[in-house]
């Protein structure tokens, strides 16, 4: 394991590089996603829906010039969509080709790198080139799924029965996300970097938006920020995300709205909230008038 490291130089290294790439990151995001680097150690980043995690994951690859190999995890998700699995297909196929052989031939045949399906665990540990793995949304699968990991990112490697076991040759950068929908074990945490990402203040918030909407007006800007600020303290089920904030500037531009104001806010306010309910709390409480 005696690469350069490809990550980052140092906190403020991952700041500039990562806002070059489009990510803005917080000092605290950024020292984090240094160390994630530096100690080689997994990253998990928790906190609500939209605030940046993926996109976390996504920046420090492109940054640098890492594959992404990411496992999306969801209800139901096992160990053969995970690390590996095999091609019983192309194995029935070649028993029934066989003809004479013997079955310890006929196995040795079958169970080898040619019927090996990898899924991204294997693919990331397996991999020379440096990797980024993401773990996206790691509170959606069961415990056990959560167990494989815990052996996966403890030791970088993993056994398979009939072929032996593959050592990473070098050590992934991995960042996990989770929407924190269910406590992950402590098993997992202690293995982990924690960074909690909350929705940007509102300058970031400004940045991240003009960044994407160039377009938009400084002032429609503020008023945007200012806006999605007050939609987020009102208790509404789904609080509107970075994501919407980008949305809901694009669709200033696209309306020519020079002027945010309570008509331009309330006739707009679906691409911000999409719960019924949560539009008439917000027009109610901010008192919008279309
Ligand atoms: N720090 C950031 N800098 C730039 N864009 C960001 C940042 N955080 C979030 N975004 C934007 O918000 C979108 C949603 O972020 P995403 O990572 O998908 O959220 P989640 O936290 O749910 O995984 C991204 O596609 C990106 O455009
Ligand atoms: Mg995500």
């Amino acid at each position: 394991m005696s690469h350069p490291s490809p990550w980052f130089e140092s906190p403020d290294d991952a700041a500039r590089r990562l806002a070059e790439h489009g990510y803005l990151a917080d000092p605290a995001t950024a020292t984090t996603a240094y160390l994630a680097g530096a100690l080689e150690k997994p990253l998990l980043v928790e906190g609500p829906a939209g605030v940046g995690k993926t996109e976390l994951a996504k920046a420090v690859a492109r940054v640098t010039g890492a594959e992404l190999v990411r496992l999306q995890c969801y209800e139901g998700l096992d160990e053969a969509r995970a690390l590996y699995e095999w091609n019983y297909k192309k194995q029935l196929l070649r028993i029934q080709a066989t003809g004479e052989q013997s079955w310890e031939q006929t196995h040795d045949d079958i169970f080898t790198e040619e019927f090996l399906l990898t899924r991204p665990l294997l693919t990331a540990i397996r991999r020379e080139q440096p990797t980024v793995l993401l773990v996206d949304e790691v509170d959606k699968t069961d415990v056990e799924v959560e167990g494989l990991l815990l052996e996966v990112l403890s030791d970088f490697q993993v056994t398979i029965p009939e072929l032996g076991t593959v050592e990473a040759v070098r050590r992934p950068y991995v960042v996990l996300t989770s929407n924190a929908t269910r406590e992950l074990s402590e098993a997992v945490k202690r293995r982990c970097l924690y960074l909690h990402l909350e929705y940007p203040d509102a300058e970031r918030e400004r940045e991240i938006v003009t960044g994407q909407v160039p377009d938009l007006d400084t002032r429609v800007a503020e008023q945007l920020v200012a806006a999605v600020g007050r939609l987020r303290d009102l208790d509404l089920k789904k609080s509107p995300s970075i994501a919407e904030s980008v949305d809901w500037a694009r669709t200033l531009v696209a309306l020519e709205i020079g002027e945010l104001d309570e008509k331009a806010i309330a006739d707009t306010l679906g691409v911000v909230l999409k719960h019924a309910s949560d539009q008439d709390k917000a027009v109610r409480e901010l008192k919008l008038r279309s």
